[in-house]
């Protein structure tokens, strides 16, 4: 047993004390001060306010990382961040799918070596867990995607950019040493939207996702209400002009943005895809699907893979997780071409499961957003540590040395 160092002596006694006390409790998922004392040992959702925890080595998971970037976010960027739709019912569904699912371990397997690596078209990574594609990380840390990327090279991550990033993809790419995939989001006009795809392609990314899940963002309540709360003077990023949503958004720049009527492209179809594959050498990947019918006509336009995918939660308001999708999508592929998954990722348990029914790989995205908020760039190295190690740990209970060796009989619904 290792001894208890000074540090965790003096963590736990304030952890005893935090529990005992009536006035604080923190819920992490939802970032809820919580006023009940029943609450307190949650295990999960107890973890120590911002203040104190000052390295991001001090995080235990990442729901640490989240309290320590609520106290650092501007409350309107929060809720940015923690938005769904309506009444963010999606977003809660995300998490409580995992609980459906358990885990079914076996015993006397050498776990002593693991290999988490996978191989994702033409490369292989020493890991399942992907950077997903989130807007403007400008708006979380002032060293924005940069500091992601320096992140994802420190530990060797896929990085997946977004087309509505504050910091271009050549600079990314440079940041990150290696390409990145690129996230298009079409927009109402086909020359902006093929010079976005064709200054990606000249930037070395080797793949193209489309995301088609989020035709319109109207109804973001969350987000409302935190502008609302937020004091500050948003003009400086936020332009009220004309095409005041492209102002900081690099991959817009030097383009004619005067007749874009905005992100939102509600008018996508099967068309768009075939007529994006025959424009850029990139392999096209559909960020967005979860059904079977769509993943059938999927594979029908050859499209190269799939990201079994809610938006976290901020898409349709459909009440139904994505691990809960996962397996329908899963069947109809049938291992043709890769699908990844994304969508309340916060424990390796949660990582192992969607493995166990079928994806090649997970995206994790607010969770990384909490690490770059809270300390930059040692933040989201921190988080995608966590995952990592919780990964791993996953695999050693479970008897599993390789992700090939993780399989459906892994896993049992509740
Ligand atoms: C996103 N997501 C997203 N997706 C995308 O295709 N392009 C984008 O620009 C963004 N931007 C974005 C901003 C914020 C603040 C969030 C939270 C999410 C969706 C993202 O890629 C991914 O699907 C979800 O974040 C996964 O769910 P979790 O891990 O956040 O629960
Ligand atoms: C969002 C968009 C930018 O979810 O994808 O906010």
């Amino acid at each position: 047993m290792p001894t208890p160092t000074s540090d965790s002596v003096n963590r736990r006694k304030f952890l005893q004390f935090l529990a005992a006390s009536p006035l604080f409790a923190y819920a992490g998922a939802g970032g809820v001060a919580l006023a009940s004392r029943s609450r307190a040992w949650s295990a999960e959702n107890l973890a120590p306010p911002g203040a104190l925890l000052p390295s991001a080595a001090d995080a235990f998971n990442v729901f640490d990382l989240e309290a320590v970037a609520r106290t650092k976010i501007p409350v309107a960027h929060l809720a940015y961040l923690d938005t769904g739709v309506e009444g963010d019912v999606t977003v809660r569904a995300n998490r409580e799918g995992f609980a459906k699912i358990q885990l079914r371990p076996r015993r006397l397997v050498d776990t002593t070596r693991l290999d988490t690596s996978v191989k994702l078209f033409d490369t292989t990574w020493p890991t399942p867990i992907i950077i997903a594609p989130v807007a403007s990380h400008c708006a979380f840390h002032d060293d924005g995607e940069l500091a992601v990327a320096r992140a994802a090279r420190a530990r060797n991550h896929l990085q997946c950019l977004s087309t509505w990033c504050t910091t271009s993809v050549e600079d990314v790419t440079s940041a990150r040493g290696a390409p990145v995939w690129f996230q298009l989001y079409a927009t109402t006009q086909w020359e902006i939207t093929r010079a976005l795809v064709q200054r990606a392609e000249a930037a070395g990314c080797p793949v193209v996702a489309l995301t088609i899940d989020n035709p319109t963002n109207i109804g973001r309540e969350t987000l409302e209400r935190g502008k609302r709360r937020d004091p500050r003077d948003c003009t400086e990023c936020h332009s009220p002009r004309a095409g005041g949503i492209f102002k900081r958004k690099s991959m817009f720049e030097g383009l004619d943005v005067s007749g874009l009527v905005g992100p939102l492209t509600p008018h996508l179809t099967w068309d768009f895809v075939k007529r994006l594959q025959d424009t850029t050498k990139m392999k096209v990947v559909l960020k967005g699907i979860v059904t079977a019918e769509d993943a059938t006509l999927a594979l029908q336009h050859q499209v190269a893979g799939i990201v079994v995918s809610n938006h976290g939660g901020r898409g349709e308001e459909s009440g139904r997780s994505t691990i809960e999708s996962l397996p329908e999508v899963v069947a109809a592929v049938g291992g043709k071409i890769p699908v990844l998954v994304d969508g309340g990722f916060r424990r390796g348990t949660d990582i192992f499961k969607a493995l166990a029914l079928g994806a090649n790989a997970v995206c994790v995205g607010r969770p990384y957003i909490w690490g770059l908020g809270a300390y930059g760039q040692p933040g989201v190295e921190r988080c995608l540590e966590i995952l990592t190690v919780e990964l791993e740990v996953a695999m050693r209970h479970m008897g599993t040395p390789t992700l090939a060796s993780i399989t459906r009989s892994s896993v049992q619904r509740a």
